[in-house]
């Protein structure tokens, strides 16, 4: 059996929630901290602020036993051999990441110090934030032997989180210190020997057996690098295969096979392969821009991330072009909107393309019926209800007398939708679909136009 360790998480936005509550899970106890009082009272009374597979079920067994809540880092961080820097990162509007709230809390652990203590970074960081955190603590009037900087960064998908974590592809631990490293690998024990799968005792539902994931020790650069090349070079992967969705389209052929064809190769997998209306969310958008900023600094043109992030953006000024040649013109239209979300699963709409597309909708005196199963009411935040602008309690409501009905989040729920009814629902039996949730031929025999990406209709 693995040691318990003494956990301060600091930040409960998702990164810091779903990784406070699995270290829970993995035996270890855990202080979430957060500056936000009345976030704290929620956590503390049983809310959950954020939409995340099985995180309620986990809070709810191990809160106040296993993991507290509260707003006073000082103490937290006194008592904790381990400290997680998971506050937000956000873009600065040069692209470079705003560092504000890290510098903040590192000040703030500094004066707390008075045993040795790893404080490591889980927020995405550009590289050399380690170095940072380590003078700030220092010009606290800490000494070295006291502390070590670690970086351990997270892979998690929103709305996959907590299996993400559990379930990991591998586990960076990056640290220029042996003492901070083993102290690190006992944190992660459960995980890397592979006991906690054998005596799991998971939420029912969650995966299982697993084999353990490998451990990568690096240095702390390497891992700060690791987190923004992996998520600069998946988006890479979605803006490549979206300009290939549209060579497709070009010469007419079909961008699932050639993505199938491509994903078989062990070299470049079928993953993050699907074509669609371009990736968004609070991460990609923010670290790509962040990324590219990191290698101007340094005196290098990353123009292959530039591009990256224009083929991201006409790719939704191309989709709503197929929107306009399919309906012509958009004064006075009625159109029917699926999904809002940045992806399936959430309720997050933090650069989410569907928004910007429903946005130009309204601009061009379109009105918008809108359904998404989690991100309206946090839709109605940015675009409020109006007589042109609606929001409605299912997807053939959304289609009810609709022009046309536009496909723009791939939730699981959509294609099971019954399309004879929406058929009939629909005014036109016009469908464009952002997120290839229906196969075309089968669209077509039930008599609708259907507009995909990358795919002959
Ligand atoms: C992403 C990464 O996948 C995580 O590994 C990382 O930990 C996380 O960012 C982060 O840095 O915190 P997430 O933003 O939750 O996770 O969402 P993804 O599932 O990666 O999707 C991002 C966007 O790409 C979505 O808009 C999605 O619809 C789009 N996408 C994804 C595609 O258009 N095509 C694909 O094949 C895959």
């Amino acid at each position: 059996m693995s040691k318990p360790v003494s956990i301060a998480v600091v930040g409960s936005g998702y990164v810091g929630l779903v990784a406070a509550a699995c270290f829970a899970e993995m035996g270890h106890r855990v202080v979430c901290v957060d500056n936000d009082e009345s976030k704290v009272k929620m956590l503390r009374e049983g809310g959950v602020p954020i939409h995340e597979d099985y995180l309620p079920e986990l809070l709810g067994r191990y809160r106040n036993q296993g993991v507290e809540f509260t707003t006073d880092l000082s103490t937290a961080a006194k008592e904790a051999q381990v400290i997680f820097i998971a506050v937000g990162t956000p873009q600065s509007q040069t692209g470079s990441a705003d560092l504000s709230y890290v510098d903040a809390v590192a000040s703030e652990i500094a004066r707390s110090i008075d045993s040795y203590k790893v404080i490591v970074e889980k927020s995405t960081v550009p590289v050399y934030t380690n170095e940072w955190v380590r003078r700030v603590i220092e010009r606290n009037g800490v000494s070295k032997e006291l502390f070590d900087v670690a970086s351990n960064p997270e892979f998690l998908r929103e709305g996959t989180a907590v299996i993400d974590f559990l379930h990991a592809d591998r586990i960076v631990l990056g640290t220029d210190s042996e003492k901070a490293a083993a102290l690190l690998q006992e944190v992660y024990a459960p995980l890397s020997s592979g006991s906690y799968y054998r005596s799991s005792t998971a939420v029912p539902g969650m995966r299982g057996e697993s084999d353990p994931p490998p451990v990568l020790l690096t240095s702390t650069k390497a891992a700060e690098l690791i987190k923004h090349a992996s998520n600069a070079f998946l988006a890479m992967k979605i803006s490549f295969i979206n300009v290939v969705a549209n060579i497709c389209e070009a010469v007419g052929a079909d961008i699932e096979e050639v993505a199938k064809g491509i994903g078989t190769d062990t070299r470049i997998g079928p993953r993050f392969l699907s074509a669609g209306i371009g990736y968004g969310g609070s991460c990609f958008p923010k670290d790509v821009a962040a990324f590219r900023y990191v290698s101007e600094q340094l005196g290098m043109e990353f123009e292959l991330l530039s591009e990256v992030e224009k083929i991201n953006t006409e790719q939704k000024a191309r989709f709503f072009r197929k929107v306009r040649s399919a309906l012509w013109t958009f004064r006075g239209k009625r159109i029917g909107v699926l999904g809002l979300a940045f992806k399936g699963g959430t309720d997050d709409i933090r650069e989410s393309p569907a928004l910007d597309i429903v946005k130009q909708l309204l601009h061009e005196g379109s009105t918008v019926s809108a359904f998404d199963p989690a991100a309206m009411d946090r839709t109605r935040e940015v675009i409020p209800e109006s007589a042109q602008m609606r929001y409605v309690g299912d997807a053939y409501a959304a289609a009810n007398e609709a022009d046309a009905l536009l496909i723009l989040t791939d939730w699981q729920e959509f294609r099971e939708l019954d399309l004879a009814r929406l058929h009939y629902t629909l005014r036109y039996p016009i469908i464009i679909d952002g997120r290839n949730l229906f196969e075309p031929s089968a669209m077509a025999e039930r008599g609708f136009t259907y507009l995909s990406v990358g795919r002959p209709p």
